[in-house]
C-alpha cells in the first residue's frame, strides 16, 4: 500500500524518524524506524512488493504499530479484550489525530462496543528515545474485560536476519547480557511475579546480526513499569519483526467499567545507528534528562552495614561503623535490616516499624545525630510491602496480605506480601513512613522487596486481578507523596538485589541496588548488562570483604574498588575486620573515585576490551576515566594497549597522578599502557585530563 499523505505521520527525534500510516482498513502500519526522513521522503516510502501467491489474510503480522485482536490476526496481539457478549474481535475505525509539539495521539474507536483507543507518541528535543502509551476508554454501556493492553508495538524495518539481545538473570546473577539469533514465532520475555523480576529486565534490543559495540543499527525498547509485564518479539514467517510490550501477564485481566479509562505505562523505544555502545549511551542520556528525579546530583559514596552485621546490630556497633566509614570518606551511612521491633532475625517483626527498644532505647535520634555530626547523611532500610506472620501488624490485620480463603498462605523468607492494592493498606504505609521521616532526619531510604507474590487473591473485591496493577500504582503514589513532602529524601530501589530495576521505579528513586552478589568478578558481567540501559549513576556497587561471603572468592582490595567505581561506589564490608592498611588504602580509593565520579555518573560510557583486559571508559568535556581489569594471566602473556575512543586526536591528555602526557591520536590508534601488575585480578584506574 502507498499511504495517503493525510493518513501518514512522522515522529521526529534529533537524528531518527518513526513513520506510521493507515492502510485502507484503518490498520496502523509501522513504515519506518531509522534515520531521519523529511515528510516528503516519508510519504514516498516504497510499497512492499506483493508476495507470490499469498492470500489477503497474510502479510499483516509484525508490520502493525497498533495490534488489536481482530479478524485474521493470528499473531501477537497487543490489545485483547472480551466484550460483555463474549466477542473478542475489535473493528477499529480511525477517528482523529491530535498533534502537538513533539506529540501525536491517534484515536481509534470500535463504534459498536464503544471502546476508544488512543495511541500516543512523545518525542524530545534532546533524545532519540520515543515514549509511547496506550489509553483505553470504555464509552459503551457494558463493562469490557481487558486481557492485554500493550503500551506499544514497535515495527522493526525489514532486514535479512535479526538477533535479539536480552538481560536475563536470577538472584545474585542479575542483568546478564545474552545475544542470540531471533527464532521465527513469538519470543516472550516477562514477569509474573508482581515485580519487575530478576529473571528478565523489561528491555530488549534487536539488530540485524552485524552490529557491534561501535557500529550497526540497534532497535531497542524498555518498559517503565515495576509490576508484571510481557514483551513479545514476533518474527513472522515473512521474516518481518515487531516488538509488543506492556504491563500485565496472562492469565489475569481487569474489567473496564462504562466511562472508565485505563492508561498504560510508558514504553520507550530507541533506534541507534552506531552500535550497542551508542545505544546504551542514548538510554543513559534519556534516563538523566527525562527519567531520574535529580539527574544533576552526584550520588554520594555510601556505607551500608548489612554484610558487616546482618541482624546483629546495636546503636553502639552502628555508631562505630559510621566512624570508620566517615574516616574512609563515605558520605552516607545506611543502617540496613534489623533496627526495628522484634526483627532480630528474618522470622519476626516485619510490619512493625518502630525502633527496637532494646537496641535503640532512645530511638534512632542519637545515631542519626552522630552520623550527621560525622559529616555523613543518614539512610535507613525498610521493606514496606511485606509482613512477617509473627508481627503485631499481621496479628491485627491478617486480611491485609494477598490470600485466598481455601489456599495456604505460602511464605518465603518467613514473609507474606501486603495487599498494597487496598487503599487502607496504602494509607497505612504512607502514614508510618511519613511519620518516620517527619520525626527523624532521614536522608535516604533503601526500599527493599524480598519476595514475589503467591496466592494473589483479594477476597471480597469484585475485580481482584486489579491487584497486579494497583499494587504498583499505589507503590508509585506512596513514593511520589513521600518525595513531595520530604524533598531531602533520596531512595534506593532494592528487591533482593536487582529485582526491581526499570524506568518506572527510576522516575521516583535515585539509584538501585544492583545485586546482592558483591563479588567483584561476578559483578563485572552484572554491571555490563545493567549498563546496556541504565546509567552508572543508578548502579549501586559495594566493596565488601575478602573472601566474599557468598562466593568465597578472594580478590585484591584495589580490584574490588575499581569494579565498584564503575558505578555508584559504596563500601559494604566489615570495616572493623579490615586491617589498618586496608582502611587507609580504601580511603585513598574513595578519594580517587570522588575525583572521577562526575565522569562515571554523567559522562559517556564506552566499554573497553583488549585481549584479556576489559573495562569501561567514561568521558565528559575533555576528561576521561578508565577503569580496567584483568582476571588471570598466562606465562608469556602481555597485556595489549587499550585503545580509547571519543578523544580529540589533536589534544594532549595529562594522566593524573603519574603526570604522563598522552596524545589523543596515539591513544586512539595505538592505545594506553595500563601498566597492570602481572598478578591475577589486576586492575587500574586512569584519569586523563585534556591540557
Ligand atoms: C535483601 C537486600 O538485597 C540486602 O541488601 C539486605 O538489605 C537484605 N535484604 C536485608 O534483609
Amino acid at each position: 500500500m502507498r499511504a495517503h499523505p493525510t493518513r501518514l505521520w512522522v515522529i521526529d527525534t534529533p537524528s531518527t524518524s518513526y513513520v506510521v500510516a493507515l492502510d485502507e482498513h484503518d490498520r496502523l502500519r509501522g513504515l519506518h524506524w531509522g534515520p531521519r526522513l523529511t515528510r516528503e521522503q516519508a510519504a514516498s516510502l516504497p510499497e512492499l512488493p506483493e508476495a507470490v501467491g499469498r492470500s489477503v489474510t497474510d502479510g499483516c503480522d509484525a508490520v502493525l504499530d497498533l495490534t488489536p485482536a481482530s479478524a485474521f490476526r493470528y499473531g501477537a496481539n497487543g490489545v485483547q479484550v472480551r466484550f460483555a457478549d463474549g466477542a473478542r474481535e475489535l473493528e477499529l475505525a480511525f477517528t482523529e489525530a491530535v498533534e502537538a509539539e513533539r506529540e501525536l495521539t491517534l484515536v481509534f474507536t470500535d463504534a459498536h462496543y464503544g471502546l476508544e483507543l488512543r495511541t500516543r507518541y512523545r518525542a524530545f528535543a534532546d533524545s532519540d528515545v520515543i515514549e509511547r502509551t496506550l489509553t483505553l476508554r470504555n464509552r459503551g454501556a457494558e463493562p469490557i474485560e481487558v486481557i492485554r493492553a500493550d503500551s506499544a508495538s514497535w515495527v522493526v524495518p525489514e532486514r535479512e536476519d535479526y538477533r535479539l539481545t536480552q538481560l536475563y538473570g536470577e538472584w545474585g546473577a542479575e542483568t546478564r547480557l545474552h545475544r542470540t539469533t531471533l527464532p521465527f514465532g513469538e519470543t516472550h520475555l516477562g514477569s509474573r511475579r508482581g515485580i519487575t523480576g530478576h529473571q528478565s529486565n523489561p528491555w530488549v534490543a534487536i539488530d540485524d546480526g552485524t552490529a557491534g559495540e561501535a557500529h550497526g543499527e540497534v532497535w531497542s525498547t524498555a518498559l517503565a513499569w515495576s509490576g508484571t509485564w510481557r514483551l513479545t518479539v514476533e518474527k513472522a514467517p515473512t521474516g518481518r519483526v515487531a516488538v509488543s510490550v506492556g504491563s500485565g501477564h496472562d492469565p489475569v485481566s481487569v474489567s473496564l467499567a462504562p466511562g472508565e479509562e485505563l492508561e498504560t505505562p510508558v514504553a520507550a523505544g530507541l533506534y541507534a545507528s552506531e552500535g550497542f555502545a551508542a545505544s546504551a549511551a542514548a538510554w543513559h542520556d534519556y534516563a538523566r534528562a527525562h527519567v531520574l528525579p535529580h539527574p544533576e546530583e552526584l550520588r554520594p559514596v555510601a556505607y551500608n552495614s548489612w554484610e558487616a552485621t546482618e541482624f546483629d546490630i546495636s546503636a553502639e556497633g552502628q555508631a562505630a561503623l559510621a566512624e570508620r566509614a566517615a574516616a574512609m570518606g563515605c558520605e552516607l551511612f545506611v543502617m540496613d535490616d534489623g533496627w526495628f521491633s522484634s526483627r532480630v532475625h528474618d522470622r519476626a517483626g516485619l510490619g512493625d516499624w518502630h525502633p527496637n527498644p532494646d537496641r535503640f532505647p532512645d530511638g534512632l535520634g542519637p545515631l542519626i545525630k552522630h552520623v550527621h555530626e560525622l559529616g555523613m547523611r543518614f539512610g535507613l532500610w525498610v521493606e514496606p510491602e511485606m509482613v512477617n506472620p509473627d508481627s503485631e501488624l499481621y496479628r491485627a490485620h491478617p486480611d491485609w496480605v494477598y490470600h485466598r480463603p481455601h489456599r495456604r498462605r505460602s511464605e518465603m523468607r518467613h514473609q507474606l506480601v501486603l495487599n498494597l492494592a487496598r487503599a487502607d493498606v496504602a494509607e497505612w504505609m504512607h502514614a508510618w513512613l511519613d511519620e518516620l521521616l517527619s520525626r527523624n532526619e532521614i536522608d535516604f531510604l533503601k526500599w527493599d522487596m524480598n519476595r514475589p507474590f503467591s496466592e494473589a487473591g483479594w477476597p471480597g473485591e469484585a475485580d481482584p486481578d486489579r491487584l497486579w496493577s494497583e499494587h504498583t500504582r499505589n507503590l508509585y503514589r506512596v513514593l511520589d507523596r513521600l518525595r513531595a513532602d520530604h524533598p531531602r529524601l533520596r531512595i534506593e530501589s532494592c528487591a533482593s538485589g536487582g529485582g526491581r530495576v526499570d524506568f518506572g521505579i527510576l522516575r521516583r528513586t535515585d539509584q538501585v541496588w544492583t545485586s546482592d552478589n558483591t563479588d567483584a568478578v561476578d559483578r563485572i558481567a552484572i554491571q555490563e548488562g545493567l549498563a546496556q540501559v541504565y546509567p552508572a549513576k543508578v548502579m549501586g556497587a559495594w566493596v565488601t570483604d575478602a573472601p566474599n561471603p557468598f562466593t568465597r572468592r578472594s580478590v585484591p582490595l584495589d580490584f574490588r574498588f575499581h569494579v565498584a567505581m564503575a558505578g555508584v561506589l559504596a563500601v559494604g564490608g566489615d570495616l572493623d575486620a579490615w586491617t589498618e592498611g586496608e582502611r587507609e588504602r580504601g580511603a585513598e580509593l574513595v578519594a580517587d573515585y570522588k575525583r572521577i565520579r562526575h565522569l562515571v555518573q554523567h559522562g559517556r560510557r564506552r566499554p573497553l576490551r583488549a585481549g584479556a583486559v576489559k573495562g569501561v571508559q567514561y568521558g565528559l568535556d575533555g576528561e576521561t576515566a578508565v577503569l580496567a581489569w584483568r582476571l588471570g594471566r598466562r606465562l608469556g602473556y602481555r597485556d595489549p594497549l587499550v585503545k580509547l575512543a571519543g578523544l580529540d586526536p589533536a589534544a594532549r591528555y595529562r594522566e593524573r597522578g603519574t603526570e604522563r602526557v598522552h596524545h589523543g591520536a596515539v591513544l586512539a590508534s595505538h592505545g594506553l599502557d595500563l601498566r597492570l601488575r602481572l598478578d591475577d585480578y589486576a586492575s587500574a584506574m586512569v584519569h586523563l585530563v585534556e591540557e
